[in-house]
């Protein structure tokens, strides 16, 4: 992975907000990927600046105090902050992720319902015995090990969600999913196949939603499919099935999205042998290697609000209508915050304290009030059980490849998709 140096710590909180150089940044986030805001606070000696992204003013900024700022007080919402080649492909229209105030609160009290610890327990199982399965069927073939953690989440995720076998074709669902998050951050032609890949996909768990309430589908109670097709909007009005189907997707996506975290912890294994033993033997290390794989490895770069309520901050007013974009990677490398940031220590979350807008891979703030990721416990728990897993049995050997993650490619994935070869 290219890594910057770190940026500098000595930030002046009474200096003006800078703007950076270009009339138009456009070109350069396409560029630079998960390093554009990093190269433009370190030239301008800044944790904030504006630009134009698109044509469209913005603030970047980042580090433990901005995403405090970004997350906590409802200064934010999300509407028409993500571009909607990005928006289609990831949370969508009707959304919790589109809802603000009590409809939001309420929304997202379903979200954590179903992400309860004894429900991820579930999931993590259901998770474990799809791999031992996977390994069986693989041994003594090379694959690529992203292929196969994004086939063995979808059916984990799918038997969790409570999905009867045979409800849905399941490998062309799994190709739908991974496509959602490859081309969430491509535009033109390879997006556009992927919206209408949604598009099919939405209407299928729309019909799937429809066959619960109907009682054409007998679907076990508690298990995600039948809380979100019996789930009440605030007023206490059933969600439109349309909008069911978002966020049966928007459970179904993201638990396959973790791949890219199960392949960013054989990599870390691969790279940092002297972590197998540890991580085997105690399940509290590998939740602390996990944590590290998520600070340490890119996934989503940025997000974007659109400020709700005015506030002052660094002596600017921002005012309603404004677009501000958190930078989360520069966040998670973030000098003030994480001792020799590039490193990949694991051993850091020792007697860690928990700052919530520190660690962001997954939003800061609040989880309950705000819009932090009710999945993180979820991706801790899998990413955890499965370098355990695969540092204990050693399931397969690693072949010559390229290795390389590059953070101009979002979302990010070693060259080759980490290919590896079961033992027979
Ligand atoms: C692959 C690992 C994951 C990553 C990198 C990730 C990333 C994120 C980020 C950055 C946000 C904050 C969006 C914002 O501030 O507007 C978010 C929100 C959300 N995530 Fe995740 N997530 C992951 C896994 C999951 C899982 C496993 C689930 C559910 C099973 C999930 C469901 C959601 C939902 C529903 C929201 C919207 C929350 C709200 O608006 O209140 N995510 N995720």
């Amino acid at each position: 992975m290219v890594d910057l140096h770190p940026q500098p710590s000595g930030i002046d909180p009474a200096a003006e907000i800078p703007r950076a150089r270009a009339i138009d940044e456009s070109l350069g986030f396409l560029l630079d990927g998960y390093t554009f805001g990093r190269r433009r606070f370190r030239r301008l000696g800044t944790d904030v600046f504006t630009t134009r992204l698109a044509g469209r003013r913005a603030t970047v900024m980042y580090g433990a105090e901005a995403a405090r700022i970004f997350y906590e007080g409802d200064r934010f919402s999300r509407d028409r902050a993500m571009p909607t080649s990005v928006l289609h492909l990831l949370q969508d229209e009707g959304s919790v992720q589109t809802l603000e105030g009590d409809e939001h609160r309420h929304r997202k009290t379903l979200f954590m319902q179903m992400l309860e610890p004894a429900s991820v327990e579930r999931l993590v199982q259901a998770f474990d015995a799809e791999w031992t399965r996977a390994v069986a069927e693989r041994g003594g073939r090379t694959v690529s090990l992203y292929d196969l953690a994004v086939e063995t989440l979808t059916v984990a995720a799918a038997a969790w969600c409570g999905i009867p076998g045979g409800a849905v074709d399941l490998s062309r669902l799994s190709g739908d999913l991974a496509a959602m998050v490859d081309r969430a951050a491509s535009f033109g032609p390879p997006n556009w196949i992927a919206r209408a890949r949604r598009r099919k996909a939405e209407s299928d768990l729309e019909a799937l939603v429809e066959d619960v309430r109907s009682g054409a589908l007998d679907v076990q109670p508690g298990t995600p499919l039948h809380r979100i097709a019996e789930a009440t909007d605030a007023d206490g009005d059933r969600l439109p099935a349309s909008v069911a189907a978002v966020e049966l997707l928007n459970v179904l996506r993201p638990v396959v999205a973790v791949s890219r975290f199960l392949v960013f912890a054989a990599h870390a294994l691969h790279h940092h042998p002297e972590w197998r033993r540890p991580v085997a033997a105690d399940p509290d290390v590998a939740v602390r290697f996990a944590n590290e794989v998520r600070r340490r490895y890119p996934f989503f770069p940025i997000i974007a609000g659109t400020v709700q309520r005015a506030f002052t901050w660094r002596g600017r007013a921002f005012r309603p209508g404004e677009w501000v974009i958190l930078d989360l990677y520069a966040t998670n490398h973030d000098v003030r915050s994480w001792s020799a940031p590039a490193r990949f220590l694991p051993r850091r979350f020792e007697g860690w304290n928990g700052d919530p807008n520190t660690l962001i891979p997954q939003g800061g703030g609040d989880l309950a009030t705000g819009h932090r990721c009710p999945g993180e416990a979820a991706t801790i728990a899998l990413t955890a059980r499965f370098a355990r897993r695969i540092a204990a049995d050693d399931p397969f050997s690693v072949p010559k490849q390229d290795l390389r993650i590059s953070l101009r490619r979002i979302p990010a994935l070693p060259q080759d998709r980490f290919r590896v070869t079961f033992r027979s």
